[in-house]
């Protein structure tokens, strides 16, 4: 069996926590159809969506750049599943045009860089078909004032402290989101959150070297990763939050 890259094992740790998440959505009967429809609005190059559609279901990009459409339909031509991905250009504000009703949406790493991060959630929950859910994934801010500080960006650090999840920071990678901001923006929605994963709690503090050049070092790693995602006390020191709501 060929080995995974090293590129695959950064990405394993980055995403393990996460694709555990949405797995157990898909396998947990949550669906009564076996193929479900899923809608991956901000899915780039189709990362999480060319998966999804070899697993069997249905899986509709939504994203307004053409360069990530493209190579998403590469790599689902690639992995013989273009049959089950369409991408389409379009903005998260789009949805309700674009989409007529989903068994799951993933919204991943796109929240931070909307305008209007309630109307957005309000939009997904308007496509979600009663009982569908909401995969979605966004930045933490308290690990975030904690990197720049360590980086010795003390004002970026500052101005991350005081920001809420209303600001945007120009420049510095979009809005950052604590929990209970988010809970707060997801009942609003009408959406309600029945599980909460704290998100490469340590991978971005681990040297990439030494999980390239250590043997089981990533696996050791993406263990590690899940064995603190479910515990509460480590959800401020995650680089992103996983919740998954339902409608
Ligand atoms: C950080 S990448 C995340 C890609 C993918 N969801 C993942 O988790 O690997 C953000 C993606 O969101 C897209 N995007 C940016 N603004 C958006 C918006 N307003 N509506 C929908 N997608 C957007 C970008 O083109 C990009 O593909």
């Amino acid at each position: 069996m060929p080995q995974p890259s090293a590129s695959d094992r950064r990405q394993s740790v980055r995403t393990g926590v996460v694709w555990d998440g949405v797995r157990r959505l898909l396998e947990d009967g949550a669906f009564d159809d076996k193929q479900a429809r899923i809608v991956d609005v901000g899915g780039g190059t189709g990362g999480f969506a060319v998966p999804l559609a070899e697993l069997g279901h249905t899986v509709q990009v939504i994203d307004p750049s053409p360069d990530a459409l493209a190579s998403l339909d590469r790599r689902a031509r690639e992995r013989g599943v273009a049959d089950r991905v369409a991408g389409q250009q379009g903005d998260l504000s789009d949805l309700p045009g674009l989409v007529d009703g989903a068994d799951l949406v993933l919204c991943h790493g796109v929240l931070e860089m909307v305008e209007d991060p309630a109307a957005s959630l309000a939009a997904i929950a308007g496509v979600l078909r009663p009982g569908g859910h909401l995969s979605l994934l966004v930045a933490q801010r308290h690990a975030a004032v904690v990197a720049r500080a360590m980086a010795g960006h003390f004002q970026a650090a500052r101005e991350l402290l005081e920001a809420d999840s209303t600001t945007t920071l120009a420049g510095r990678g979009g809005r950052r989101f604590t929990h209970d901001e988010l809970v707060t923006l997801l009942v609003t929605a009408g959406l309600q959150p029945s599980s909460v994963h704290a998100v490469r709690v340590f991978a971005d503090l681990v040297p990439g070297s030494l999980l390239d050049l250590e043997p089981g070092a990533s696996a050791a790693l993406v263990e590690l990763e899940r064995a603190v995602a479910t515990r509460p006390e480590y959800l401020p020191l995650a680089a992103q939050l996983h919740v998954i709501a339902g409608r």
